[in-house]
């Protein structure tokens, strides 16, 4: 079907699960375990409601913000996600061009499938900021390389992804046997960045074999300083699931974190950020003025991403969305997905009476003991 007739997140999914090859979709839509936290992060934003505000003056509503400093046409990020030319050719590059053209930012995977230079290459403009997402290799001087690498590249954030140390239990792609190899054949990736392959693709599907050779002994205390050593760029911390450690990135300086339980992908029964959000708000509100919060996991409509900004969060990712739009229809499908969300922004800002981003506040939403159908 036309692009056009995609109205909303959920319509574009569905195409690209028709569309897409068994194993990519196995690997794309695959959480750990009984998909438990997978489901429930997406459940937990209809547990939180507004209460909006009449007779405010909201003509001219405008969306934008800035994450790290850098503009954003809506608080909204392209979260990094491995392996994009599974299920389109242009992979990355989609995301890349689809971000410059709607004005937001791409956070891009370790485990890309295209090389980080052909990534940045793809820029509409060398402004044009690409944020780092780092799995940090036990091996210091091959961690160091590469995000020296990046650096000159000039990828403008170190987004240290530390909620999948190992692989995760993923039966729908554990199933699919889906051997990385067999694509590499094909020549349907360039594995300029995967890890190499010593993981034990056999059993473990896709994610086996790229969540590998990571250092399993990462502290605040001794990788925040040495991520500091060899690199200016700011740090962030992806994969923050209770209050404590949003705490603690904050005592170790990171200039921002990411409330997420990696798309419910990799430890099942982790709470839904948004409810990690909801007791940072309550528990340590100082937390929000001292480091950038941002929160991916579950979200499907402007109104999720309204919620999550009235409690404290500056910018929302999303991951399977803007993989599955990709797949579905390229660059143009990508695109359409800002446009779809920007309208849903729009709408939702200007019936909860607010204009410009900075006047969302926690007033505006409250949370509800039961769970809605
Ligand atoms: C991911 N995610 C992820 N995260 C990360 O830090 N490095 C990575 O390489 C990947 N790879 C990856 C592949 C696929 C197929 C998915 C679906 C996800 C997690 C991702 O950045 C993000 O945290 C979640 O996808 C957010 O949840 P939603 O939006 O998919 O519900």
């Amino acid at each position: 079907p036309p692009l056009g007739r995609m109205i909303n997140i959920q319509d574009i999914e569905e195409i690209a699960k028709k569309i897409l090859p068994y194993k990519a979709m196995a690997y794309y839509a695959s959480a750990a375990d009984d998909s438990i936290s997978c489901v429930e992060n997406a459940r937990a934003f209809s547990r939180f409601f507004f209460r909006p505000r009449v007779m405010k003056a909201v003509s001219g509503v405008d969306p934008s913000t800035t994450m790290l400093g850098y503009k954003s046409s809506i608080p909204v990020y392209i979260s990094g996600s491995a392996l994009a030319r599974l299920g389109h050719p242009l992979g990355e590059v989609n995301l890349t061009r689809a971000a410059y053209k709607s004005g937001i930012l791409q956070m891009v995977s370790s485990n890309s499938s295209l090389s980080y230079a052909q990534i940045a290459a793809a820029r509409g403009s060398s402004e044009q900021p690409l944020l780092f997402q780092l799995y940090k290799h036990k091996n210091d001087d091959i961690a160091a390389r590469r995000i020296r690498e990046v650096e000159e590249l000039g990828y403008k954030a170190i987004c240290l992804t530390v909620d999948a140390l190992v692989p995760s239990n993923r039966e729908l792609d554990t199933r699919a046997s889906h051997y990385l190899e067999e694509y590499e054949n094909e020549g349907k990736i360039t594995r300029g960045n995967a890890a190499d392959k010593s993981g034990d693709v056999s059993t473990l599907g896709t994610a086996g074999g790229l969540i590998v050779n990571n250092d399993l002994d990462m502290t605040w205390e001794k990788t925040i300083p040495w991520i500091r050593s060899v690199t200016k760029l700011p740090i962030v911390v992806k994969g923050i699931q209770c209050v404590a450690d949003a705490v603690l990135a904050v005592e170790a300086g990171c200039e921002g974190i990411v409330l997420s339980n990696h798309g419910g992908r990799q430890l099942d029964y982790s709470l839904p950020p948004m409810e990690v959000l909801y007791k940072i708000r309550c528990e340590r509100p100082d937390v929000f003025a001292k480091t950038e919060v941002y929160i991916d996991g579950g979200v499907r409509r402007g109104t999720d991403i309204l919620k999550a900004l009235c409690l404290g969060a500056r910018m929302v990712g999303l991951g399977r969305a803007f993989l599955y739009a990709q797949s579905a229809y390229g660059e143009a499908g990508a695109i359409h997905l800002v446009r779809i969300l920007e309208r849903e922004i729009k709408f939702a800002m200007t019936s909860l009476g607010v204009r410009t981003i900075d006047q969302l506040a926690p007033e505006l939403v409250e949370r509800v003991d039961w769970q809605p159908l």
